[in-house]
């Protein structure tokens, strides 16, 4: 059972926001734990991919998401024991991700292993619905921004240095949909947590978004 004791740092935010090498850079500064949840989805995406399991079949995909085989290791992650760090990045994947992340049952499936990354000395967690829906009680919660076009240039980077073909324009209309259908769903939508710090990081170095959560940090720590 997590210790509900133990810190949890939360950071929210959109596709390409640039949360998960924020949430990373700060949980290897504390010594942290760290959770990517969106990886969990895209994990069950890639396993739905890989099965042909109907899209339609809710029931078929709450079980993929229930019986995810996979574990992490460093930055490398592995869904039964191959490693899939980069094919979970695909864009059709994580579209896919984002499309069955509107089913409450997924999300419901999903629930317990997120909250098993709770573990000592401490975790920071990203994704769209840390902060409002799993660790509702994080000490420090963090709504994480940026523009469509500071976005989209991030994740051409990021797919092109992981050996996928990418385009501007597609890019940013893929993130314009995926926003509205991650924000417009009506569970758990992506949206910034009750008392959560706004970051807004389109003209910040990631160092520069780092050090302002590890200061947030720092004021939220009783003396
Ligand atoms: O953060 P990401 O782009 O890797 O997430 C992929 C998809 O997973 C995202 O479009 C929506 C979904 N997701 C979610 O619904 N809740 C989370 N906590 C994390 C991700």
């Amino acid at each position: 059972m997590p210790n509900p004791h133990i810190p949890v740092i939360t950071i929210d935010g959109p596709t390409a926001s640039g949360k998960g090498t924020v949430a990373q850079r700060v949980a290897q500064h504390l010594g942290f734990h760290y959770l990517d949840s969106g990886a969990l989805y895209r994990l069950t995406a890639l396993s739905v991919i890989r099965r042909d399991t109907p899209l339609d079949d809710e029931h078929a995909l709450a079980k993929a998401a229930e019986h995810l085989h996979c574990h992490f290791n460093g930055a490398h992650i592995f869904l039964a024991n191959e490693d899939v760090s980069n094919a979970i990045r695909a864009e059709e994947v994580g579209n896919l991700a984002s499309k069955i992340a509107a089913i409450p049952t997924v999300r419901q499936a999903l629930f317990g292993l997120q909250l098993s990354f709770r573990q000592h000395p401490g975790l920071v967690a990203d994704g769209r619905d840390m902060g409002t829906v799993i660790f509702p009680h994080a000490g420090l919660k963090v709504f994480l921004t940026a523009s469509v076009e500071a976005r989209a240039e991030r994740r051409y980077k990021q797919l092109i240095d992981k050996g996928f073909s990418a385009n501007m324009e597609d890019l940013s209309k893929d993130l314009a949909e995926r926003d509205a259908r991650d924000s417009n769903r009506s569970s758990a939508p992506l949206k910034a947590a009750e008392g959560a710090y706004l970051l807004d990081t389109s003209a910040m170095t990631a160092d520069q978004a780092v050090e302002q959560v590890l200061r947030w940090y720092a004021a939220t720590k009783p003396i």
